[in-house]
């Protein structure tokens, strides 16, 4: 079984300068390996919060990756733009990921509300965002992976599989 590409695109203006060291990214990285059990890899970049330069590197992960997850630039300030980059490059919105991760994360903070986290299909890559710090990187990809591995296998991306202790991915039985 070949190595499944997953990207994972840190976007911060001071993660990318170097001023602050990236969190959203290696948190991504181990919740990952908590949650695959067939064989990956993760093809790792960090961008700062400036929209050109996310569907930048968002087609280029895309180019390579059946799943590219981002973490940061999600909120209302007026840098926040990883979710218009996101849904410049996507053919299609997933607007189920973002219901369910506000949904989740809602139960832990109220301003949960303030993420404007999408997911959306570019090609045959399925891009997911999540909010930037590691807690939020955890709770909402927990809450949106079973769903994960079927989407990939319609969009005709990498077949997944995962710990089932972590994650019970659903397929359809019909599938
Ligand atoms: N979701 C979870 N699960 N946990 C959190 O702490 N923080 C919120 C929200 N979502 C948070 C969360 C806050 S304070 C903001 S501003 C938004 O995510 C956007 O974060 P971002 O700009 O780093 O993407």
């Amino acid at each position: 079984m070949t190595a499944a590409r997953i990207g994972i695109l840190t976007v911060s203006d001071r993660a990318s300068r170097g001023e602050y060291e990236d969190r959203g990214g290696p948190a991504i990285r181990s919740c990952l390996d908590e949650i695959v059990s067939s064989p990956w890899e993760a093809v790792a970049r960090i961008v700062s919060d400036d929209r050109a330069g996310i569907e930048a590197a968002l087609v280029e992960l895309c180019g390579e990756c059946g799943l590219v997850v981002t973490t940061g630039g999600t909120g209302p300030a007026p840098r926040d733009v990883t979710p218009e980059a996101t849904e410049a490059v996507c053919d299609k919105l997933l607007d189920g990921f973002g219901e369910l991760m506000r949904a989740v994360s809602l139960k832990s903070v109220p301003t949960a509300i303030l993420s404007r986290q999408i997911a959306g299909v570019r090609g045959s890559s399925l891009i997911v965002n999540l909010p930037g710090k590691p807690a939020a990187v955890r709770e909402c990809l927990l809450a949106v992976f079973p769903a994960i591995p079927y989407c990939l296998d319609l969009i005709g991306g990498p077949y997944i599989t995962t710990h089932e202790a972590v994650v019970r991915a659903f397929r359809p039985k019909s599938a």
